[in-house]
């Protein structure tokens, strides 16, 4: 039986194996303390998912990809700035969906904004829903909670939903927890946390929060791994 594999980077940052293919999302790793022990050169990539365009979501993006030829998957304002550096990428849109050789991504809606760090346009931020023979996985990106989350149900059944839970610039514990319940997934793994001051959580208070509600969260020592 084939699996998915999903390493997390700190932040908001993920190396998922899946079909044979690595695919690296969101990574900010190098101006990361809490991810001192990630070696970015050891990193496979056959593609880059990219979110939205904030410093925290790219940082690492163009050295990946310039070093290991990776494909860009984002919308379509990121994957042109990234084509104008030289680099291969594949625009997408909200509510779009294209077959990769690893699954089929659907970009999504998210609630926030996407700015580059240099102020320039990056489009509409995102997340995706990955669907693979392997297993189904909603990467939420940086969002508020949000009725759509309601329509990804209707698309495909989750077997994980990747939300970020460190409040103040995403949904905060309480609101992951309900978009876990819109999502109609039980499993989550839980990201954008503890990175900056602003986004410091209790990981025993949300993992029980989870819990009580029948709900499993988990929180990742950076530099391991879940398989779904
Ligand atoms: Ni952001
Ligand atoms: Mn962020």
């Amino acid at each position: 039986m084939s699996i998915m594999n999903i390493t997390y980077l700190g932040h908001a940052s993920l190396s998922i194996q899946v079909a044979n293919k690595n695919i690296i999302v969101d990574p900010f790793i190098t101006a990361n303390d809490l991810a001192k022990n990630i070696d970015i050169n050891s990193l496979k990539a056959d593609y880059i998912l990219v979110t939205h365009a904030h410093q925290d979501h790219i940082l690492d993006v163009e050295s990946i990809a310039k070093r290991t030829g990776a494909k860009i998957i984002s919308n379509f304002e990121i994957v042109n700035h990234y084509g104008t550096l030289g680099i291969d990428g594949h625009p997408m849109n909200h509510g779009g969906s294209w077959q990769f050789d690893f699954g089929k991504v659907t970009y999504l809606n998210a609630i926030h904004s996407s700015s580059f760090p240099d102020g320039s346009y990056g489009g509409q931020p995102g997340g995706f829903l990955l669907e693979t023979a392997e297993a189904n996985v909603y990467i939420a990106g940086d969002t508020a909670l949000t009725m759509d989350m309601k329509l990804i149900p209707l698309q495909a059944k989750l077997d994980l939903a990747i939300l970020p839970i460190g409040d103040n610039f995403t949904m905060g514990i309480e609101s992951a927890l309900i978009a876990a319940e819109f999502v109609e997934c039980d499993r989550v793994l839980g990201y954008h946390y503890d990175t900056f001051g602003y986004i410091e959580i209790d990981h025993q208070k949300a993992k029980e929060v989870f819990k009580n509600k029948g709900f499993d969260l988990t929180l990742l020592d950076i530099g391991n791994s879940i398989q779904v």
